[in-house]
């Protein structure tokens, strides 16, 4: 992720290769990351951040507690630091790193080719200025949105974080069953990205709900209308909605895990930010105001 950040900001010309610098524990992937884009590659944290304007943290969960004590103590006010940490709440961030300007952010994976959605929260203490710096960090991934209610970044990471992933499942199971009817497997594979592709860019430019376009192709005893009443049977929306949430519940415990490493959690119920706790019970909290606003 970070390397596309890297490509997409010099990609759209807004940083120049001589300002970025990356830490990268390998010695053969920062040999690598220098000679395809130009720039200047370390193998310390510590100094890669040191004259910063922007620290992106693009970590695994379970590297950053160690990269975090590297940094803490070491930020000054007029740094900012966005992570893209999946579950790495702001209160983990601050904390970890003593220091209160942070944004955090989730992209997605089509951010390689500059066609990701990244939905972001900056602390009260991010300034003007440091915002309109993640701002253009971000979108060097493809579209932003930022909200004012972190546990929309939350949501974001179960819905457009991972939803390459189910995505990808989907048009997996498309291409074996064109396969199975009988196509080449390559004719297969185009028939169903070129569907995917096609369907996407028409419900965007129609700006139609859904359901409409769907009921287009569904004509009284059809082939549509038999496909879907298999879907139906089969649950599809219900599987949908579970796995969102599933992986809704895995982000808000990733959180919880490195507050707990922290010694944060003071046993806390996790709210989940839909009026319910982790573990499915209730809580107080509802989900507040809308992205955006
Ligand atoms: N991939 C996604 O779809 C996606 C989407 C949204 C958010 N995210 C989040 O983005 C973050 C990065 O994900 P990724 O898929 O880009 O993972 P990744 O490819 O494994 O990248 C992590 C990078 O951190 C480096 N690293 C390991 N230890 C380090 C250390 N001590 N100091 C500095 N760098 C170190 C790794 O180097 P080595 O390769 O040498 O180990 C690697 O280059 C994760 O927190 C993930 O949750 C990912």
């Amino acid at each position: 992720m970070a390397e596309s950040i890297i490509a997409g900001l010099l990609r759209g010309k807004l940083v120049e290769a001589a300002r970025i610098v990356g830490s990268e524990p390998r010695a053969d992937r920062r040999a690598e990351l220098t000679a395809q884009y130009g720039v200047r590659m370390v193998a310390s944290n510590l100094e890669a951040a040191r004259d910063a304007d922007v620290i992106l943290l693009s970590v695994k969960p379970q590297t950053l507690t160690k990269v975090g004590h590297e940094l803490g103590g070491h930020l000054r006010p007029d740094q900012l630091v966005v992570s893209i940490v999946a579950g790495a709440n702001c209160r983990v961030l601050t904390n970890l790193l003593d220091h209160h300007e942070v944004v955090r952010s989730m992209p997605n994976t089509p951010a390689q080719i500059g066609r990701g959605v990244t939905v972001w929260y900056a602390t009260p203490e991010v300034t003007p200025l440091q915002t309109d710096q993640a701002r253009v960090l971000l979108r060097a991934l493809g579209t932003d949105l930022q909200v004012e209610d972190e546990r929309f970044v939350e949501m974001a990471t179960a819905v457009s974080g991972t939803g390459p992933a189910y995505v990808f499942l989907v048009m997996e199971a498309l291409i074996d069953a064109a396969v199975h009817l009988g196509f080449p497997r390559h004719i297969a594979h185009d028939l169903v990205i070129e569907t995917l592709e096609g369907s996407t860019a028409f419900a965007k430019s129609t700006a139609q709900h859904p359901a409409v376009l769907r009921n287009m192709v569904t004509s009284p005893g059809g082939t549509s209308a038999a496909a879907i009443h298999e879907l139906e049977s089969g649950r599809l929306r219900t599987v949908l909605s579970e796995a969102v949430w599933a992986s809704y519940r895995r982000t808000v415990e990733l959180g919880a895990d490195l507050e707990k490493g922290l010694g944060l959690d003071e046993g806390r119920p996790l709210d989940t930010g839909n009026g319910r706790a982790a573990d499915g019970t209730a809580s107080k909290a509802s989900t507040g105001r809308q992205p955006g606003r």
